[in-house]
């Protein structure tokens, strides 16, 4: 994570809430310590593990698609950052697919919505949103894919387990969920487990129903990737549920 006094990373941002998608807009400042642009020029190293990871990402999301190829595909990505782990891989042969990227911050949302321009991605929503309120996915179908990458590093156990609890009002029927967490996301890591923290993440998908379809945890390196798939029945979306908060 990035150094540097909280208050020269404070950000501040003014989010159109997605009560947009009905028409009515309403507002709301939502704040975070981290600047997450700032937190993103770590892809300019190709050999840094937040490049290897995304390298993993785009490897298994790929597995995922080809193995769905064929069936219609709807596809949600939660804290999509500027969209780099989804959109390359959609315009390399899954144009089909019908996504929605939920983003808080206004630039990295609208790098995003250029990025799906640029390739040429006719389904693809990008939603300048809080991720972690049900209310933001309004009207977004069921998804057969859901990426929440670079999310659970930065939230808390309870809200680990509530957002996971949660997933069965945003998946359809045997769909994957793709996840990335660091061992341990440095001193201000939320969790209180001892051991790597991607292994509470398992258990967590393990207790909620969902079986492990691959699981990544290179020798070398803090990330771990994991992709677990919904064994359960999908439920009706309620809402004012909140899934999670970002703690810094
Ligand atoms: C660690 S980055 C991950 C970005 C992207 N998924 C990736 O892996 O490259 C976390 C992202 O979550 C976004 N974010 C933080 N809180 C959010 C929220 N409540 N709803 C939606 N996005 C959020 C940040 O702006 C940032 O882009």
């Amino acid at each position: 994570m990035l150094s540097g006094s909280p208050s020269s990373r404070v950000v501040a941002q003014l989010v159109a809430s997605t009560a947009a998608t009905n028409g009515v807009w309403s507002t709301e400042v939502v704040t975070s310590a981290t600047d997450w642009r700032a937190w993103h020029r770590g892809y300019a190293d190709p050999g840094s593990s937040l490049s290897r990871r995304l390298a993993a990402v785009r490897g298994e999301l790929t597995r995922v698609l080809a193995a769905r190829r064929g069936r219609p595909t709807r596809m949600v990505s939660i804290c999509a950052g500027d969209g780099r782990d989804t959109l390359p891989v959609l315009a390399d042969g899954y144009t089909d697919v019908g996504a929605v990227l939920i983003e808080l911050h206004q630039g990295l949302s609208d790098a995003a919505r250029s990025e799906v321009v640029r390739l040429g991605l006719p389904d693809v929503e990008v939603r300048t949103a809080d991720a972690g309120r049900l209310d933001s996915y309004a009207g977004v179908p069921p998804a057969d894919v859901f990426l929440a990458c670079g999310v659970f590093g930065n939230i808390t156990d309870e809200d680990l387990d509530a957002t996971v609890a949660a997933l069965p009002q945003l998946l359809a029927a045997e769909a994957t969920v793709l996840w990335t967490r660091g061992s341990r996301a440095g001193e201000h890591d939320p969790t209180r487990y001892a051991g790597d923290a991607a292994d509470l993440v398992r258990e967590v998908f393990a207790r909620h129903g969902f079986v492990e379809d691959a699981f990544i945890r290179p020798g070398d390196a803090p990330f771990r990737v994991g992709a677990h798939r919904f064994r359960g029945t999908p439920r009706r979306p309620q809402p004012g549920t909140v899934l999670f908060r970002f703690t810094r």
